[in-house]
């Protein structure tokens, strides 16, 4: 038994209405790439993601394709929403489906203590609704449409106009309570334009929120009247806490995981489903008199025509396309690189290529490929041992540690791209160490001085080349996988942690280095895109 808390990071769970497409999978690889950089500083993680799978938006799909909604779900977890993972390389932890057992028992437990506790009643729910968002919306939320017609600012599609008995959260109550948690925690919504957002929603005023509805059956029963199902997001933002044993007896597995994970230290989301992370979600917590979550980071949308892409604009991407051209790491490099987390930022072809072949076949995929090529040619491809280290070294080894301490300080505060810029910049810099040191020339002379400097150089290359596959494995695994291997680093048995990454003079000299596959092969700008 561990009492160690995890790092614990949350995607949202993903309606199974449709396939994955980029902005789904943009959101995961996020998590995966903070998660995996959690991991190789040695500490615990617990990375979730999973499936969405109740509510009238899946209903209506299920219905639409003359399939019952399990069925329909069942289809698109075992097709699409599983088998994206491997293509995109997330490591997650578990992924957690709303229609399991454990799930739908954990909600309703929870909705009975909440009845118990006071804070559920009965009334009747007049309003508009948007299907696509699952969200019953104020009339200030919408834009015009056709003449009468209200939009969903959102889907740009009409809302519905419900009318039902259900059952009430006394949501409004908590709005004071949540105004002053935030003032105290402002780092618990980021970035600060997202904190800004809720602040003065919550400033406005709350009202209750129906938590249940009547008019279908595709959710989980109310548990004291079965007439009624739980509403969709009541139901889907307690999967955070359900999958690591929210309310389990103490004693029980459940409890020592719950005990050991919440609360979460990230709920990671796109900006449209902020709200429902920010404010209904924590007061569901206070409510239960359970500790809120650390941090909800709400990131930008990929905009695809200057408009968020999605699957019911049909303007959704799938992530396979684009790793079939590039594969999966530097899909993984691109959009973590190119896109300011926490701002919009279009998706386009052409800066995918550009990108692609500048930073990763030219950048590092070419700086590794030279220097295995001339070690193997030179030293029978055995790391020479490096002579006295000059000026030129030092700025290079100076150079790591600042780049180390700055990618780390980067990427834990969610500001991917100026992390990941910090180590391409210490790539560019091996680079021109490189065109300057001109090891190809020393190659030709044959005296033991060249030969000793062009020891150096080779070794200096490599070792910058083991700190750089530290560095970049979280967001490349495979490929970093592949390049420390190739400069024997794997033969040394060295340590990945990041704490050690920066510590010049790990590779021993004499371990083998091979040239293998390049590492990013060049491509050709896709013909039909
Ligand atoms: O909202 N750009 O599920 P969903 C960036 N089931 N990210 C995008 C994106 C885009 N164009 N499109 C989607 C739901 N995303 C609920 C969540 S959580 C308890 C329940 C990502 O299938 C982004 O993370 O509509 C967004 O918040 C999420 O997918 C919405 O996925
Ligand atoms: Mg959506």
């Amino acid at each position: 038994m561990t009492s160690n808390k995890a790092f614990y990071l949350t995607t949202p769970i993903y309606y199974v209405n449709d396939a994955p497409h980029i902005g789904h999978a943009y959101t995961t690889v996020a998590g995966d790439l903070m998660t995996r950089w959690h991991r190789m500083a040695g500490e615990d993680v617990w990375f979730l993601t999973g499936t969405d799978e109740h509510g009238q938006k899946v209903l209506r799909t299920a219905v639409a394709n003359n399939v019952e909604p399990q069925a329909w779900a069942d289809k698109l977890v075992k097709d699409a929403w599983l088998p994206v993972l491997d293509v995109i390389d997330a490591a997650n932890d578990d992924f957690i489906r709303t229609t399991e057992p454990r799930h739908t028992q954990r909600v309703q437990r929870f909705l009975s203590s909440l009845k118990d506790a006071g804070h559920i009643y009965e009334g009747s729910y007049e309003g508009p609704y948007c299907v696509g968002c699952e969200e019953f919306k104020l009339a200030g939320d919408l834009i015009a449409g056709d003449g009468d017609e209200k939009l969903c600012p959102i889907h740009s599609k009409p809302v519905e106009q419900i009318s039902e008995t259900n059952y009430f959260f006394k949501l409004s109550a908590f709005a004071k309570d949540l105004i002053a948690h935030y003032e105290a925690n402002p780092q618990a919504i980021r970035p600060e334009s997202a904190y800004n957002e809720v602040m003065s929603f919550l400033r406005s005023g709350l009202q209750d929120l129906s938590i249940s509805r009547s008019t279908f059956d595709w959710g989980i029963d109310v548990p004291w009247d079965p007439s009624q199902v739980v509403y969709v997001w009541f139901d889907a933002l307690l999967n955070y806490a359900t999958a690591v044993g929210l309310g389990d007896e103490p004693g029980s597995a459940g409890a020592q995981k719950f005990a050991n994970t919440w609360p979460a230290d990230v709920h990671l989301v796109g900006k449209d489903i902020l709200r429902f992370h920010a404010v209904i979600w924590p007061a569901m917590l206070m409510a239960a008199h359970l500790p809120l979550p650390k941090c909800v980071f709400a990131h930008g949308w990929l905009l695809v025509g200057g408009e968020k892409m999605s699957k019911s604009k049909l303007t959704g991407i799938s992530p396979q396309s684009i790793v079939d051209l590039i594969g999966s790491d530097a899909f993984r490099y691109y959009f973590m690189r190119a896109i300011i987390f926490g701002q919009d930022g279009s998706f386009s072809w052409e800066d995918l290529v550009a990108r692609y072949t500048a930073e990763l076949a030219n950048g590092l995929g070419n700086l590794a490929s030279r220097v295995q090529a001339m070690v193997v040619k030179n030293f029978q491809g055995l790391l020479p041992a490096p002579g006295e280290l000059t000026a030129a070294e030092k700025v290079l080894t100076e150079l790591l540690i600042k780049t180390a301490t700055q990618a780390d300080t980067c990427i834990r505060a969610f500001d991917f791209q100026t992390g990941i810029v910090a180590v391409k910049e210490f790539i560019d810099a091996v680079n021109l160490y490189v065109t300057e040191q001109e090891p190809w020339t020393l190659a030709k002379k044959d005296d033991e001085q060249s030969r000793l400097r062009l020891a150096t150089i080779l070794y200096t290359v490599c070792e910058s080349l083991r700190a750089i596959s530290i560095l970049y494995s979280p967001l490349m695994p495979k490929s970093m996988a592949a390049l420390w291997s190739d400069i024997g680093a794997s033969e040394s048995s060295l340590s990945k942690n990041f704490s050690d990454a920066a510590v010049w003079g790990q590779l021993v000299p004499g371990v083998k280095i091979t040239k293998s596959e390049s590492l990013f092969p060049r491509i050709e700008e896709p013909e039909v895109i």
